[in-house]
């Protein structure tokens, strides 16, 4: 049961290809080489020639910058055409017997981009969150064997054709406490290697990242609720499920006074410590701040202290110092 469709289109092949083909007696024009690949503003040798069998005219089309290679033979003709900057199609032709026949031949221009970059990250990305790559690619030729690759450190993330001028490449990815530290780069491949050249490859500069898990709850702080002129107390902050720990700062302050602390670090947990003294000049209700920093974000708790001093203060001042 084979289709009937396609036959009746045989015979019309064959007229096509009548027409095509030179009959008989008539000559033919010929190029050599029929395609090539060549690095842009490079230059190569075109070889024009006719079937002809009498002294026909041999010529070559072009925009490109031309020079006949002397001496051609009997119906050929060398061409250098240099400076090639982009694909072209020259095409051969020559007159015989008061006919035209042409040929073209398919230059293809190779070249690596010119930028590769890896647009900045932030400085600090919250862990569970996406974060977006973007390479920026300018140039490069032929397109259709251009790649850009997305890396983490040598995994590649993401492997894109390249499309527009300047073209940009984008993957997202969701960033984990791996990626602390991580080094992000792209690259693009080039790869001419089924014309018989090579991969040319261009990296852009890695981009380190930093990522954080800074909790949603506030820190706990402990405080006495009152102290007395004079007297010392402890106040201690802390904070837990804190990434990467060693990061985290703390900030610490009785009124407008910053207070001096020493931070204890757990695995993912941090305490900060410090004594904090009544004055006669803090006397009343004083604002008690404990801010844990980490990467671009904060959590903070506030409390208060109250300063008071017994009747008589100044007798106890001189009771203390002996
Ligand atoms: C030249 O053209 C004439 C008539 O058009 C034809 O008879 C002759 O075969 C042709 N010769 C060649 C070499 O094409
Ligand atoms: C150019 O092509 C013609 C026809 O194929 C050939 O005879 C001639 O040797 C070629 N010339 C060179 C320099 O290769
Ligand atoms: C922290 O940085 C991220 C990424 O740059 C940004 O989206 C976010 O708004 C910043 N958060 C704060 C509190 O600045
Ligand atoms: C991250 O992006 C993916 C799609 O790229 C989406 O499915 C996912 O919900 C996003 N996650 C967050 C935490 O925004
Ligand atoms: C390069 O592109 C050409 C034209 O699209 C294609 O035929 C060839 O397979 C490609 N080569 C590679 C290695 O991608
Ligand atoms: C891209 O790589 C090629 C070699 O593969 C090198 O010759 C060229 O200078 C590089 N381009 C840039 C912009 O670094
Ligand atoms: C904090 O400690 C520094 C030295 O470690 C000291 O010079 C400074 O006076 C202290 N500040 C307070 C408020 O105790």
């Amino acid at each position: 049961m084979a289709p009937s469709g396609p036959r009746p289109a045989l015979p019309a092949l064959l007229v096509l290809l009548a027409a095509l083909l030179p009959g008989p007696g008539e000559a033919q024009t010929s190029v050599f080489p029929q395609g090539v690949i060549l690095p842009r503003g490079g230059s190569v040798l075109v070889n024009c020639s006719s079937s002809c069998d009498q002294r026909s005219f041999v010529g070559l089309e072009t925009p490109l910058t031309k020079r006949e290679v002397l001496p051609g033979g009997n119906n050929w003709k060398m061409f250098e055409l240099s400076n090639v900057q982009e694909d072209s199609q020259p095409i051969c032709f020559s007159n015989c017997n008061d006919s035209q026949s042409t040929a073209k031949t398919f230059l293809t221009v190779y070249w690596t981009p010119e930028r590769v970059e890896l647009a900045p990250l932030p400085a600090w990305q919250p862990v569970g969150e996406n974060l977006t790559l973007r390479c920026q690619v300018e140039g490069g030729a032929p397109r259709a064997n251009l790649t850009v690759v997305l890396l983490r450190g040598e995994e590649e993330l993401s492997r894109q054709p390249v499309v527009g001028e300047p073209a940009e490449v984008t993957v997202t990815v969701l960033a984990g406490r791996d990626d602390h530290g991580a080094s992000f780069s792209c690259r693009t491949e080039l790869d001419l290697r089924s014309q018989g050249l090579e991969l040319f490859e261009n990296t852009s500069a890695p981009h380190q990242l930093q990522t954080f898990v800074l909790p949603a709850t506030p820190p706990q702080l402990l405080s006495p609720r009152v102290l007395e002129v004079d007297t010392q107390g402890t106040v201690v902050c802390s904070l837990d499920g804190l990434f990467p720990v060693s990061e985290a700062q703390v900030h610490l302050a009785l009124g407008d006074q910053k207070l001096n602390h020493t931070i204890t670090y757990g695995i993912d947990s941090l305490s900060a410590k410090a004594s904090v003294k009544g004055t006669a000049e803090e006397e009343g209700t004083q604002r008690l701040l404990c801010a844990v920093i980490l990467g671009n974000q904060s959590q903070e708790t506030r409390g208060t202290v109250t300063v008071y001093s017994k009747n008589g203060q100044g007798t106890d001042r001189g009771f203390l110092g002996v």
